[in-house]
């Protein structure tokens, strides 16, 4: 367990709702496209529904940790994100941090794969600025939409050379699709380039798992950089609030 991680607490199973029911999880559709094509779960799970009388989960699954009534952004980094993008978001921030950038810069590092913690990795730089665009100023989520596109694009001047690790990733001869190649010329020609440009220079392309970041360093900065709604993440009714409460119940059928 990372060090910085606060204490995961769990519900009973039998305080869970649907009680008395064997609850199923159906993956999200997504899910279902595999390296062998598209799996379809769903019509033996309605038929052990039929046969059982076992129910589809709804609300708390409780193998996950338990999320406050109002959640804050960093209740997600602790309760809800995997490892690496909890490792790699404070990595990223803290070096934007130490290299003396401003705080419009250390909190779309902070930020910037937010996508990737518990929610979709494709595309991740477009859903992570949607999820955001609410609670930041416009140039935070500018910047975090086109990171996805300027990493695949080295500007040796800003420092940026195209990742070692994206040779292993994608393979040597990988061409990123002209849409993202599109918003790459765009990114160049704007006034914000350069926030995002960072976004990639403090990125951190090896995930180091020797490194620990205490995310309290940050508090104070997302407390002047990121509103947070008061009815907590997921329930203030913004546009957005769906994608975090999919991200508070991920196992919901519906
Ligand atoms: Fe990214
Ligand atoms: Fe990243």
């Amino acid at each position: 367990m990372i060090p910085y991680r606060k204490e995961p607490s769990y519900v009973p199973p039998e305080q869970c709702p649907q009680q008395g029911h064997e609850r199923m999880i159906l993956q999200q559709p997504i899910v279902n496209f595999t390296a062998d094509g598209i799996s379809e779960p769903e019509a033996a799970m309605l038929r052990h529904m039929n046969e059982t009388g076992a129910v589809f989960m709804m609300g708390q699954n409780p193998k996950l940790p338990v999320m406050p009534a109002k959640p804050k952004l960093l209740d997600f980094f602790h309760y809800r994100f995997c490892d690496i993008a909890f490792r790699h978001l404070l990595q990223s921030a803290k070096l934007a941090l130490d290299s003396g950038q401003n705080e419009t810069v250390v909190v779309a590092c902070l930020l910037h794969d937010i996508s990737n913690g518990a929610f979709l990795r494709t595309d991740h730089g477009y859903w992570g600025a949607q999820m955001i665009a609410p609670y930041v100023s416009e140039e935070i989520s500018w910047a975090i939409k086109y990171h996805q596109a300027l990493r695949y694009y080295a500007d040796e001047a800003a420092g940026f050379k195209y990742p070692d690790a994206y040779y292993k990733f994608f393979g040597p001869e990988y061409k990123p699709p002209e849409y993202i190649h599109n918003d790459y010329l765009q990114a160049r020609k704007h006034r914000w380039y350069m926030t995002s440009r960072f976004i990639t220079i403090y990125d951190i392309y090896s995930f180091d798992d020797r490194v620990e970041v205490d995310p309290d360093i940050f508090t104070d900065i997302i407390g002047r950089n990121f509103k947070e709604p008061e009815e907590g993440l997921g329930f203030d009714g913004s546009p957005v609030a769906h994608m975090w409460r999919t991200m508070i119940w991920p196992n919901n059928f519906l």
